[in-house]
C-alpha cells in the first residue's frame, strides 16, 4: 500500500495525503467488490476489525433492515383499514414488491442522500457510508500520525457518526481519547441571522432533528460503545463550547446545518485543533449558510489548507500548522 501510495503521489503530483486517500479508497472498494483481498500481517486482526467497521457502518445507516423504512412510509400512507391479513402481506412483500423503491433507498443510504426529499429519519446517523468512510479515514491517519487529541462532533441528532467516531476509537485501540457528543438535544435554533433566513429546521417543524440526551445515550449503549471517555456537553453551542473542559482535537465534525451554528463551533473549538488534525463540515454543499461560515471564518484567519469535497454535501480540511 505504502508503495501505491507514493507512487501515486510522484505519478500525478497531488499531495501525500490526497494520493494515500485515494489509493485507500480505490484498494478498500476492489476488496468490498471481492477483486482482492487483503492480507495484513497481523494475525487477522485488521480483517477482524474492518469486518467490524464494515457492519457497524451498515447497522448505523440502516443498510441491515433498510425495508423497515418503506414498511412504516407504506404504513403512513394507509387509510384505516380491516383487511389486517392483506396489510400483512403486503408489509412482507414490499422489498419485492416495490423493488425500484428499494433498490433507490439502499442507494440513498450510500451517500447520504434524501430519500424522496425527506430527511433520514429511521437511522442512527443520516450521514451515509460515504461519509462514515471519510470519518475513518481521517481517524487512520491520525492514529498512523500519533496526532493529539480527543474526537469532538457538534450536531449529533441520534448520535449515529458519533457512534462510529467512538468505534475507531476503540476498535483501533485509541480507547484512552474522548469522544466529545455536543447538541442542544433539543432540535436546532430557530434562524435569527440573515444568513440563515428561510431555514426553520427547530422541533416544532422538523421533530425528527432532535434527539433528547437520553436517546442519544441508549443508542451508544446499544452499540456497546457508552464509557466514561464519551462526554456530553448539551446546550446551544454559543452557552457551551467555549468554556467546556474540551482539550486538544484531532477530529472536530461539524453537523449543524446554520451558519450561525457552524460559527459558533469554529470560534469556539478551531484553535483546539492539533496541528495535523481534521475539520469535517457536513452540510458545505448542501446550505449556503454553512457554506459562507465556513469561507468568512477561513478567510478571516487566513486558512488556506485545501478543502477536499467528501460527497455531494461533505466537506473537510487537514489542519497543517
Ligand atoms: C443534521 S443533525 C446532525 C446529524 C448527525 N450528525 C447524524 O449523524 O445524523 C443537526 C444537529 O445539530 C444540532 N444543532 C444545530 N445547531 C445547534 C446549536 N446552535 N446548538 C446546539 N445544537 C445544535 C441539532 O440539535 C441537531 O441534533
Amino acid at each position: 500500500m505504502a508503495a501505491l501510495r507514493e507512487r501515486i503521489h510522484r505519478t500525478f503530483d497531488v499531495d501525500a495525503d490526497a494520493a494515500a486517500q485515494t489509493a485507500d479508497a480505490f484498494v478498500q472498494r476492489l476488496s468490498e467488490l471481492g477483486f482482492l483481498e487483503l492480507h495484513p500481517q497481523d494475525g487477522g486482526l485488521s480483517a477482524m476489525r474492518r469486518r467490524y467497521l464494515q457492519l457497524l457502518k451498515k447497522a448505523l445507516v440502516n443498510l441491515i433492515y433498510p425495508e423497515h423504512e418503506l414498511r412504516l412510509r407504506y404504513l403512513e400512507a394507509q387509510p384505516s383499514t380491516e383487511d389486517r391479513l392483506g396489510v400483512q402481506r403486503a408489509l412482507r412483500d414490499l422489498r419485492y414488491a416495490d423493488a425500484a423503491s428499494f433498490a433507490e433507498l439502499v442507494a440513498c443510504k450510500q451517500d447520504g442522500q434524501n430519500f424522496r426529499r425527506a430527511v433520514t429519519r429511521d437511522a442512527h446517523t443520516m450521514v451515509g457510508l460515504r461519509r462514515l468512510d471519510n470519518i475513518e479515514w481521517c481517524a487512520t491517519q491520525i492514529f498512523a500520525a500519533g496526532v493529539e487529541g480527543d474526537f469532538l462532533e457538534a450536531g449529533v441528532c441520534q448520535g449515529g457518526a458519533s457512534i462510529f467516531m467512538r468505534s475507531l476509537q476503540v476498535a483501533y485501540g485509541e480507547e484512552h481519547r474522548r469522544m466529545w457528543v455536543a447538541d442542544s438535544f433539543e432540535g436546532l435554533p430557530a434562524p435569527r441571522t440573515e444568513a440563515d433566513a428561510g431555514l426553520d429546521f427547530t422541533e416544532e417543524r422538523m421533530p425528527w432533528l432532535a434527539a433528547s440526551l437520553t436517546a442519544v445515550q441508549d443508542n451508544f449503549r446499544t452499540y456497546d460503545l457508552l464509557s466514561e471517555q464519551v462526554c456530553f456537553v448539551a446546550g446551544w453551542f454559543s452557552d457551551t463550547l467555549a468554556s467546556s473542559e474540551v482539550g486538544k482535537i484531532a477530529l472536530l465534525r461539524i453537523d449543524a446545518d446554520l451558519y450561525e451554528s457552524t460559527r459558533d463551533v469554529l470560534l469556539a473549538l478551531y484553535d483546539r485543533v492539533t496541528p495535523g488534525g481534521f475539520i469535517i463540515v457536513d452540510d458545505y454543499h448542501a446550505f449556503r449558510a454553512c457554506r459562507a461560515a465556513v469561507d468568512e471564518f477561513r478567510a478571516e484567519r487566513g486558512i488556506a489548507d485545501p478543502l477536499r469535497r467528501v460527497d455531494w454535501t461533505a466537506t473537510f480540511w487537514r489542519k497543517l500548522a
